[in-house]
């Protein structure tokens, strides 16, 4: 039995799809520390329908991640149709995620993730046909537009509402910027206004004030956090505990390290000692981010052999052995 109550009113805090990193131990992770949904890396709607084992090991994820999303990516209002057929029965996610604001050039190269904002015909296609192939909620991310200044995030939170999405997740910066630049609260105010399915706000929060200030000056349904929770998944608690009210508590020291020594120990577990070095290097770095060591120690951790040495850095670094 899956959880079929995904309600996008009240789920405040969402991981955002992070190509490379949100696999299943982030995830975990980020539910652990205060996130009310998580969303799982883009999968290719082809790779899946031609069954690749990789993308197939993309969808997987634990009941405890739930509510889950799992996002795909495409071009045709078909095929993705039938991918999200397909990953609904095999893998019954609480809801189903298109990507419309990838700016990768391998994704848009092939029309999908941002270069879907190009082409409001075939985007509408494209919700309608997965909205129908699926029972469980579709919802969409996309990006303010293609270029800066031609802003079509109002146009498609209404094609998508119009299309039977339940939800718009919206990054609010063009697929030019790329990630420079700041994202745009306004452009969340003004899709959040042209809607009246829940609009759930992304870019650029690192603290709690930066979460209070979307919501107050876009009045965002919820809020979606990617590269602030990489290396610190603590960021969804102090949000939770910023909007009771509450005081704002920065984990200690020994916090962070029980949870980087744990964290490394589940990925050698999960994937491997090859593949965790080579992760878990980085993973490493992002927790020591703005720790007063954290450049002594970033040459050891990215020249580390293995896992046993990496742990030894985390031990040193965050003061626990
Ligand atoms: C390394 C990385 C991987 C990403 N992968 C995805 C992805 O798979 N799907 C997606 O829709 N967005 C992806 N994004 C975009 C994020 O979900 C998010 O929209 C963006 O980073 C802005 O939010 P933030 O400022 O909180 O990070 C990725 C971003 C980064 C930095």
């Amino acid at each position: 039995m899956y959880f079929s109550g995904m309600n996008f009113n009240t789920a405040a805090l969402y991981l955002a799809p992070l190509a490379g990193i949100s696999e299943t131990l982030f995830r975990n992770l980020a539910r652990k520390c205060g996130a009310d949904a998580v969303i799982s890396e883009m999968v290719s709607a082809e790779g899946l329908l031609r069954a690749g084992k990789q993308t197939v090991r993309l969808c997987a994820f634990d009941e405890q991640e739930r509510p889950i999303g799992i996002q795909l990516f495409g071009s045709d209002p078909d095929r993705l149709a039938a991918a999200a057929s397909m990953v609904e029965s095999q893998f019954r996610p609480d809801f189903i995620n298109l990507n419309a604001g990838c700016p990768v050039p391998k994704v848009v190269s092939r029309n999908g993730g941002a270069a879907l904002l190009k082409d409001p015909v075939l985007f509408e296609a494209i919700v309608i046909a997965m909205a129908r192939a699926t029972t469980i909620p579709l919802t969409v991310k996309i990006r303010s537009g293609w270029n800066t200044g031609d802003w079509v995030d109002e146009e498609f939170a209404r094609i998508a509402e119009g299309s039977g999405a339940k939800a718009v997740m919206l990054h609010a910066r063009s697929k030019s910027m790329r990630y420079t630049g700041e994202a745009i609260l306004e452009r969340i105010l003004l899709a959040k206004k042209a809607i009246s399915i829940p609009l759930i706000g992304n870019g650029d929060i690192r603290t709690a004030d930066d979460a209070l200030r979307m919501i107050r000056e876009t009045g965002c349904d919820g809020i979606m956090i990617g590269r602030g929770a990489v290396g610190n998944p603590w960021l969804f608690g102090q949000i939770k505990a910023a909007m009771n009210g509450d005081p704002v508590l920065p984990p200690s020291p020994a916090e962070r390290g029980r949870e980087l020594l744990a964290h490394i120990a589940r990925f050698r577990e999960m994937y491997g000692e090859f593949y965790a070095t080579r992760e878990m290097r980085k993973h490493t770095a992002w927790y020591l981010k703005g720790s007063p060591h954290a450049a002594i120690f970033r040459d050891r951790i990215f020249r580390a052999k293995g896992t046993t040495e990496l742990e030894k850095i985390a031990g040193e670094a965050f003061g626990i052995s």
